[in-house]
């Protein structure tokens, strides 16, 4: 248990977190972020960057990521609507001997350490909570406890990032707190070439076959802008390799079909109406099929695949 003493206050530190992570492609965002934790003149201070992107897709992973190559610990503080402001510093823990210790929190723990803190899915949390933080992230890098009544100044290694979702703010961050989060770093869906990449270092147990039905069905996704993300892909090759390990006389195409139906509801194999129907709208996307979903376009076993389409115009 590792203690820090701020004007006679012992703090009980949080604990880094401990993730094997890897980010794989997608240089662009990891380059920005990057850049927004450097400190390149005595009289610079570091951004906190907003991380942008539809659930799933990534935004804990590069946060974490990009602090291993700074070579800092990483501090992840879940933010809620129920976070208070206290729980953001310092909770006060009644020990059974009737004593009083005050725990600091990651993000608090990053503070004092230098370390990067994670808050995650910040939209989620209340106004009174962000007006609370709005002194660590300016110019004065500090922040103030009431409950320990202690002020602590940053670390100068200390750097923070918050990830949001696009869609599910459950509350609306005043502009001035938005001021001090900047720039927004927007995490794109990967290319296929990417996507396959990730897929198999987060699940090199997948068979080849698996990987690319799964790479087809999210790169048709993508291309419909849903929001089906690579960890639906990782839960769905799990799922299919765990079926097909239970039950290896199974036809893999079908397993991975009923994956994606469990996971990500009937709907999804429903990608071509959703097609048309934004087609109708006025958007060009072209239509697809089933097949369209586990087998790329000139892959033979596509029963839609180029080739027999070209054959059938011939006749
Ligand atoms: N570029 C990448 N390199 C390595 N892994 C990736 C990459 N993109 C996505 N992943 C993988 O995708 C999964 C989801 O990533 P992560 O949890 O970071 O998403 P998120 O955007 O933070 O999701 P949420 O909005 O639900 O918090 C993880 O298993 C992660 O390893
Ligand atoms: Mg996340």
């Amino acid at each position: 248990m590792k203690t820090y003493k701020v004007d006679n206050v012992e703090l009980v530190l949080a604990h880094p977190v401990n993730i094997e992570t890897e980010w794989i492609g997608q240089t662009e965002p990891m380059r920005q972020l990057k850049a927004c934790w450097l400190s390149i003149d005595i009289k610079d201070l570091p951004l906190t960057p907003r991380i942008i992107g539809y659930p799933g897709i990534g935004k804990t992973t590069l946060a974490i990521a990009a602090a291993k190559e700074r070579g800092l610990d990483v501090y992840i503080m879940q933010c809620t609507s129920d976070t208070r402001p206290e729980d953001l510093l310092i909770t006060p823990v009644l020990s059974e001997q009737g004593k009083i210790s005050y725990h600091a929190s990651p993000l608090l723990t990053a503070v004092i350490c230098g370390g990067v803190a994670i808050l995650d899915e910040g939209n989620r949390m209340s106004e009174k909570s962000w007006a609370s933080l709005a002194g660590l992230f300016d110019n004065r890098r500090m922040i103030e406890s009431v409950v320990a009544g202690i002020t602590i100044c940053a670390h100068k290694e200390f750097r923070a990032a918050v990830t949001m979702n696009e869609d599910s703010s459950t509350f609306e961050i005043p502009d001035y707190i938005m001021s001090r989060l900047q720039p927004g770093i927007q995490i794109p869906f990967p290319d296929r070439h990417d996507e396959l990449q990730i897929l198999s270092y987060s699940l090199p147990f997948s068979t080849s076959e698996t990987l690319d039905m799964c790479v087809n069905f999210l790169q048709k996704a993508h291309g419909l802008d849903l929001p089906y993300s690579v960890r639906d892909g990782i839960n769905a090759l799990r799922y299919t390799a765990k079926m097909k390990s239970a039950d290896p006389s199974e036809d893999t195409a079908s397993l991975f079909q009923k994956a994606i139906v469990q996971i990500l509801g009937e709907e999804a194999l429903d990608l071509d109406t959703l097609a048309t129907k934004r087609a109708l709208s006025g958007e060009h996307i072209p239509s697809m099929n089933l097949g369209d979903f586990f087998f790329s376009d000139d892959n033979d076993l596509n029963p839609d695949s180029d080739s027999e389409t070209d054959e059938e115009n011939e006749r």
